[in-house]
């Protein structure tokens, strides 16, 4: 059966063009049902308008509290019957609220190695930490900021000359690609969340610089 997707988000879009290209290649049997974003000018509603997906902006300053807001688009998000909820580069934070109603499907993309360096700025937190390697994560969303259990990570390394721009668009790459497959394992129905662990049933590891290993998609 065909997994709805709901896509949140606030930026450009890239991780949610690199999700409707394995979505159109037939790698992920998903159908984007809408995009919705907190930032009128966001360039996600643009990919999303182009593709003939549904795009819509809603305003959180006509809303008093972060909570009315969140239980607003819980409802615009549950008419669409979604399987799963995706944040791809969502900059707010959720309301408890909004987690309860999609607890266990809702996931978030996260350019840093969680637990290390969550919060806003990841690739900077990184670079000024002196770490020398980073990368990024997919995981559930639980109501703890960006450390929700795992799904995948790939490495990235940092490199002596790296500014925050060369490094986050090294990480970029690999956001791009671990999102669709963690949709695409998630999809197939093959994802377990048992406590802090996520079980992806059949999967290889042990390959770095991506755990568990990419699959040929
Ligand atoms: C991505 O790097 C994503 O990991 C990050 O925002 C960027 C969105 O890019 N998300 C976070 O930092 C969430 N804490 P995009 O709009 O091109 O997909």
């Amino acid at each position: 059966m065909t997994c709805n997707l709901v896509v949140l988000a606030s930026g450009r879009g890239s991780n949610l063009k690199a999700i409707l290209n394995a979505i159109e290649e037939g790698k992920i049997n998903a159908n984007v049902k809408l995009v919705l974003s907190n930032k009128k000018n966001a360039g996600a509603l643009e990919i999303a308008k182009n593709k003939g997906i549904k795009a819509k902006f809603f305003d959180p300053s006509f809303f008093e509290t972060r909570r009315g807001y969140d239980i607003y688009i819980s409802e615009i998000i549950k008419k669409e019957n979604p399987d799963l909820v995706v944040l791809a580069g969502y900059m707010r934070i959720l309301s408890d609220e909004f987690i309860d109603t999609f607890e266990g499907k809702l996931v978030n993309i996260h350019p840093s190695l969680i637990p290390a360096f969550q919060g806003i700025k990841a690739q900077k937190q990184a670079l000024e930490y002196g770490a020398k390697i980073t990368g990024a994560t997919v995981h559930f969303v639980t109501k703890e900021l960006d450390n929700g259990p795992i799904i995948i990570q790939g490495v990235v390394p940092i490199l002596p000359d790296d500014t925050e721009e060369s490094l986050s668009k090294r990480i970029l790459e690999i956001e791009h690609r671990i999102y669709p497959q963690a949709i695409k394992w998630f999809c197939d129905k093959r994802l377990k969340i048992e406590g802090r662990k996520v079980i992806v049933e059949g999967a290889k590891y042990g390959s770095l610089p991506i755990n568990p290993s990419l699959e040929d998609f």
